[in-house]
């Protein structure tokens, strides 16, 4: 079955729900992109008489979203001029208008009770037909549908994309045990002609089968890093171009990833696993710790294992 996806919503424009709304622009799909209200005014916001409300501070918070995408790939845009396929918006103020839509891509943080609380307030929206699939790194889809609707799960499937979109062909298809099976081959279909993906289908075990492998690869590294007392450049330069990975090296992807996002998906099987040997090797990184503890999460807080200097693209101390 051909699915026929007009238009989409994104919810959460963080690193992924930004670029994963830029990436369907590519593909001509428009897609509205909505976030959570800011907690606060911007700098000389209030003093133009704008509130909270205003649509002008609820756009930045969303577009912003795309302004702030690693310089590393200038743009998750085949082309800029893409950037006006997507609508941004407020979650509390806009979810209403998924009614108008044929998919909807739940990008929050990676933490089930958030997701949980997104599923409940879409289903409010949701009707027969519209396709509702998660993001999320290896939470169990299982687990994020319960209390939804037996139709809704029929119409839900994890949609894991890759960081970043416009350059990662992979994505991983998740059913749960209700998901319609002409569904997942329809947004197989769909995902490989019309978004340019290489479709891989994985079972809901914690991380499903990507980040089960590469999470463990990222963390044994760290481990590695930890006992030997190698520094951020030596840990990448052996990790990276000089054995042909020019864009990914081990300590450049976590903060591409956000440290924060990294320590929620170690978790997801460090939690789960009864097997000794696996839960130590996902224990929390004391070293990812305390740089989330100091607010170093990566490039999009601008400082993680590498800093980079505001306005100047590219430097770094
Ligand atoms: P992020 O931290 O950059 O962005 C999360 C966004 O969700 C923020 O903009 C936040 O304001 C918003 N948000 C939080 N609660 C919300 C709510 N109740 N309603 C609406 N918006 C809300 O996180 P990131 O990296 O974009 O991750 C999003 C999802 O994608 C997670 O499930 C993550 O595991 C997954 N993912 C992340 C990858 C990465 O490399 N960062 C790669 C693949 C998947």
């Amino acid at each position: 079955m051909a699915l026929k996806i007009r238009k989409a919503a994104v919810i959460g424009s963080g690193v992924m729900g930004a670029s994963i709304a830029a990436h369907l622009a590519n593909a001509g799909v428009p897609s509205l992109l909505l976030d959570i209200v800011p907690d606060s005014l911007a700098a000389g916001e209030e003093a133009k008489g704008l509130t909270l409300a205003d649509s002008a501070v609820r756009n930045r918070l969303a577009l912003g979203a795309l302004a702030r995408l690693p310089s590393v790939h200038p743009s998750p845009f085949y082309d800029d001029a893409f950037a006006s396929l997507i609508e941004p918006g407020n979650i509390d103020d806009d979810l209403h208008r998924i009614r108008k839509v044929d998919w909807v891509i739940e990008a929050v943080v990676e933490k089930l009770s958030v997701k949980r609380d997104v599923l409940e307030r879409i289903e409010r929206y949701w009707r027969t037909g519209l396709i509702v699939s998660s993001n999320t790194s290896g939470i169990s889809i299982r687990e994020m549908a319960e209390g939804r609707s037996e139709a809704f799960k029929a119409h839900f499937l994890g949609t894991h994309f890759f960081n970043p979109p416009r350059y990662m062909k992979l994505l991983e298809l998740i059913p749960g045990q209700q998901t319609d099976p002409a569904i997942v081959s329809g947004m197989a279909e769909f995902a490989e002609r019309i978004l340019g993906k290489g479709v891989v289908v994985a079972k809901d075990t914690p991380n499903f089968v990507a980040n089960r492998i590469g999470t463990y690869g990222l963390l044994a590294t760290l481990q590695a890093m930890e006992a030997g007392g190698f520094t951020v450049e030596e840990v990448d330069a052996v990790t990276g171009p000089a054995i042909g990975r020019p864009k990914s090296a081990t300590l450049r992807t976590l903060d591409l990833v956000g440290i924060d996002t990294f320590l929620h998906v170690a978790n997801n099987v460090f939690e789960k696993t009864d097997d000794p040997a696996e839960k130590a090797a996902f224990a929390p990184s004391k070293l990812l710790r305390e740089l989330a503890s100091r607010g170093w999460i990566g490039e999009k807080a601008c400082a993680g294992f590498y800093k980079k200097v505001k306005g100047a693209a590219g430097s770094e101390i």
